[in-house]
This record gives C-alpha cells, sequence and structure tokens, in this order.
C-alpha cells in the first residue's frame, strides 16, 4: 500500500460520515445510494435515500413500483433518466437475476444506467473487489494531489486518472479506499476552500507544494448551451363542481420525459403575450379565456447544455376548457395535482405562488 493510500484510510476511518447505506452495505442500498448521490450532495441525497428505502426495502419492491410513483419519489433531484433507469434496472434484476445482483462487473454495467462510476462503487463497496471509483471528487483529490495538468473532460484525461486511482488501490480494502478518496474531496479537499493547512496529505501533494491548488481539476472546456424560452399556460376552470386545470405529460426526445408540465408555447427568443396570439394553441385558449394575466416575471433555470427561461400565465376559463383536453394534455383536478410527478422549475413556482388558484371556486 501506497503512503498515501495508508493515510487516506486512516483519515477515513477517523472522518467518516455515518451514512445509512455505510452500516449495511448491501448491493441494493449501495447501488441505489449511488445513483441518488450521482444527482446531489450527501446531505440532500441521505433524505431522498432514507426515504427510498422505506418505501422500497428491496429490490423486488422496487420493480413492483409505477413509473409515476418512482418520479415523484425523485422530484427535486432532476436528470429524471436516472430515476427511470432505476426502475428498469430493477425489473432487469428481478427478471434476470431473481433479486440477486450479478457480481461480476461486466454484468453490473449491463443494468441500465449503471455505468463504470456505478458499476465500480457496487464491485468494490459491496463485493469488495479491487476495482477504482473514479468520480468528480476523486478527479478533484487526485489533480491536486499529483498536479495533473490532464483534462478530465476528454477521454485521454480519463484514463490518466484511472491509472492513477488503480495505482494507489487497497486491495484489501478497496471499498473504503473508494469511499475514503470521496469522502476526501467532499469533506476536506473540497472544491472552492481546501482545508490545506490542516489535510493529513499536505507533505503529499504536489499542488500544495507549487502553489497551484486553484489550478486543478483542469477541464478542456466547456460546451455551447442552448436557450429555450417556455410561455406555459395555467388554465383554472371551473368542471363538475371542482377547480381543474390541464397537465401536459411530456414524452419522448426531450427534457423531463415523464413528468407533467403546463400547456406551453415554446419559442427561440423572449416573446410578449401579444406575440403569442399567433399560434394555434393561444388562438384555442383564447376561446375559452377569461382572463389571461402573467404571474411574475421569467424565471431561469439551467440544466446541462441548456437554458430555460419560463414565463407563467394563469387563464382564467369558462366553460369548454375542458373539450381542450386531448392525447397530451389532461384535465386534473387542483386538489390532485400533487400526486403529478413535475420538473423543479415548476414545482418551485407552485411553492412560491400558493394562491394562484384562489380565485378558481364555484
Ligand atoms: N459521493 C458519491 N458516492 C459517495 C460515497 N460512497 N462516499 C462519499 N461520497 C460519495
Ligand atoms: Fe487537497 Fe490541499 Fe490536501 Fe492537497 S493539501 S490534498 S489540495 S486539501
Amino acid at each position: 500500500m501506497t503512503s498515501i493510500t495508508q493515510q487516506l484510510l486512516i483519515w477515513y476511518d477517523k472522518h467518516k460520515r455515518d451514512l445509512p447505506w455505510r452500516s449495511e452495505p448491501s448491493s441494493y442500498h449501495i447501488w441505489l445510494s449511488e445513483v441518488i448521490l450521482q444527482q446531489t450532495r450527501v446531505d440532500q441525497g441521505h433524505a431522498y435515500y432514507l426515504r427510498f428505502i422505506d418505501r422500497w426495502p428491496d429490490v423486488h419492491q422496487l420493480a413492483a413500483a409505477s413509473e409515476q410513483e418512482v418520479l415523484k419519489m425523485w422530484q427535486g433531484l432532476g436528470y429524471y433518466s436516472r430515476a427511470r433507469n432505476l426502475l428498469t434496472a430493477a425489473r432487469q434484476l428481478v427478471t434476470s437475476y431473481d433479486g440477486v445482483f450479478p457480481h461480476k462487473l461486466e454484468d453490473i454495467k449491463k443494468l441500465k444506467g449503471v455505468g463504470d462510476y456505478t458499476a465500480a462503487a457496487i464491485a468494490s463497496i459491496a463485493f469488495n473487489q479491487p476495482v477504482p471509483v473514479v468520480d468528480g471528487n476523486v478527479f478533484r483529490v487526485l489533480s491536486r494531489l499529483f498536479a495533473i495538468d490532464d483534462p478530465i473532460d476528454t477521454s485521454k484525461g480519463r484514463k490518466v486518472f484511472q491509472e492513477v486511482a488503480t495505482s494507489l488501490l487497497a486491495v484489501e480494502r478497496p471499498g473504503d479506499y473508494n469511499q475514503a478518496l470521496m469522502e476526501f474531496g467532499a469533506l476536506q479537499c473540497t472544491p472552492k476552500n481546501p482545508d490545506c493547512p490542516n489535510c493529513p496529505l499536505q507533505n503529499h501533494c504536489l499542488a500544495f507544494a507549487e502553489k497551484r491548488v486553484q489550478d486543478f481539476p483542469v477541464k478542456q472546456g466547456k460546451i455551447k448551451t442552448r436557450k429555450r424560452f417556455l410561455n406555459y399556460f395555467i388554465l383554472a376552470g371551473m368542471y363538475q363542481d371542482a377547480c381543474f386545470t390541464l397537465l401536459r405529460y411530456r414524452t419522448n426526445g426531450d427534457v423531463w420525459q415523464g413528468l407533467y408540465d403546463f400547456p406551453c408555447i415554446e419559442t427561440s427568443q423572449s416573446v410578449t403575450l401579444a406575440q403569442l396570439s399567433q399560434y394555434d394553441f393561444f388562438q384555442k385558449l383564447d376561446q375559452v379565456a377569461l382572463q389571461i394575466n402573467q404571474v411574475g416575471g421569467s424565471i431561469k433555470h439551467v440544466l446541462t447544455h441548456q437554458q430555460l427561461f419560463a414565463s407563467f400565465y394563469l387563464v382564467n376559463c369558462k366553460d369548454g376548457f375542458q373539450d381542450l383536453e386531448n392525447n397530451s394534455l389532461s384535465l386534473v383536478a387542483l386538489s390532485a395535482l400533487e400526486n403529478y410527478p413535475m420538473p423543479r422549475l415548476i414545482d418551485r413556482f407552485l411553492l412560491e405562488n400558493k394562491d394562484l388558484f384562489e380565485n378558481c371556486n364555484a
């Protein structure tokens, strides 16, 4: 074992957080926690993990869940294909493996949504196999320790890090070694303010010696982002003595697949309400609208390769609005709104505008 590895493990044994999946590192627990932790930091992921485990204590129960419920449970984490993949993989496990995780790295990687990172985490932490895990924390810690200039967002760079991580691997404690590197990146060698003065690896750290800690990790470049303008119409009308709205079900080929949002006219530039009147859907809407009022200003929401700008219009409707229901738009009672999984952007908007529907009554 290298001296760095030894120091890391000593540090880990002393400072590791007491996390629920660490006390019982079954493959199901590790898989679930790692999928969640790809989406969020440990503090927030912790609560999601406990809710998932409480609702679906084992893979058989998760496999029997509905996609809608899994997406609802995932709500707020973003990148919903991870949640759909989670369910698909649970069903794969039940169908092909009787609900027992395969041990071979190659088989683990065949599970939907399980890539190199998650497969290595499961194999090492749950099954004690000597494979290194390379995530964002590991890139940062190793790039600093060894002053590695290779960009982390290129395949050549990733290969270099994979090799360094392999060379340091503690073969007797692979799961702890991997978690130690990640934990060290999360608590000690943090992105913005690493605690170098109190770092047990300081005298091994090239970046520290060269006073270049902030230069690492190196990234090659940012990918261009696309701007999209979403003009949402939140309908509110009476139907069968209750207040209803229309929700749109988002299907394939775009962000938020499987989630619900509101009827929307998308434009490539910022537009006014008057400019929207040329659109077909707006003309249909206009025929059942009593009033259309913008609620709040434009809200910016940043995704990996897209910047979304959302505007919201409340449309108080007269009878007949229910006929706008079609294949993609469903009539939903306000009282049932909370059962529908929604993008965080929409969820936040509704939370911040709790009185939105207060004029909707008989
Ligand atoms: N981040 C992602 N997975 C982790 C783990 N197993 N331990 C610490 N931080 C993590
Ligand atoms: Fe990270 Fe600073 Fe420690 Fe180097 S000295 S490993 S940069 S915390």
